[in-house]
């Protein structure tokens, strides 16, 4: 079942994060510590904007989520201001080695968290909301990523938002194929190493 997000949802969302944060794949272990990547790909949006954060749930527990912001530039306000500083002070250097080499090094992801600037992408005028969409795997390819970029667009467009980006790891090939299938196209910054989609929200 699809719904709103609710204040219990928030761990499971860090869950689902970490589980398919390696290119789509499972990050557990990958960095020195497991809060890191939701703490900077999930945990921000679901503070600033749970009413745009949306799941998959069995009754039990998150399966799945779409999340994201509509104004992009206010939410990189927004970090600097308030989520950077205290990212920082639970992550103020990269722990120990954890026997992975990932692409997107723990120093970059703790840069990352601290630093929101990589959001400030050309196309903001056109395409001022961004999303981030994770599912589990006993969730993927049955139509639940489709209904959940569904219900955040028309859930933008209600709020007058025109147009959506996202950005994704340029190895998630099956991810691009799913956003190819539902019609986002390339934005002009678009790097073939750092891939940027959009997409109208109507
Ligand atoms: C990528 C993801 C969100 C897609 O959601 P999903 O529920 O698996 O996709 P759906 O079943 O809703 O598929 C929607 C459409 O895309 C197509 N599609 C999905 N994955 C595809 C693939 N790998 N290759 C080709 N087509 C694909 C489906 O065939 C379907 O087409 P249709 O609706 O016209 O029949 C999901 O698989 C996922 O969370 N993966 C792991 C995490 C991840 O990579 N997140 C994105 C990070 S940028």
């Amino acid at each position: 079942m699809i719904r709103r997000y609710q204040p219990a949802d928030r761990h499971g969302i860090a869950e689902v994060c970490l589980r398919t944060a390696a290119g789509g794949g499972d990050a557990t272990g990958v960095y020195s510590d497991d809060t890191l990547m939701p703490e900077v790909f999930a945990l921000p949006y679901v503070e600033y904007a749970p009413e745009l954060t949306f799941v998959v749930s069995d009754g039990h527990r998150v399966l799945g989520y779409v999340l994201g912001v509509a104004d992009t530039a206010a939410f990189v306000e927004w970090w600097r201001r308030e989520w950077g500083p205290e990212f920082r002070k639970r992550h103020p250097a990269p722990g120990p080695p954890t026997g992975h080499d990932p692409k997107f090094s723990e120093e970059a992801l703790i840069q990352a968290g601290v630093e929101p600037d990589r959001m400030l992408i050309a196309e903001l005028d056109e395409y001022p909301a961004h999303l981030h969409i994770d599912l589990l795997p006993e969730l993927q390819g049955q139509g639940f990523g489709r209904k959940l970029i569904d219900v955040f667009r028309a859930a933008l467009a209600s709020r007058g938002v025109p147009a959506v980006h996202l950005g994704l790891d340029a190895a998630n090939t099956d991810a691009r194929a799913f956003y190819d299938r539902l019609g986002f196209h390339e934005l002009p910054s678009s790097r073939p190493e750092a891939p940027l989609l959009g997409i109208d929200t109507r």
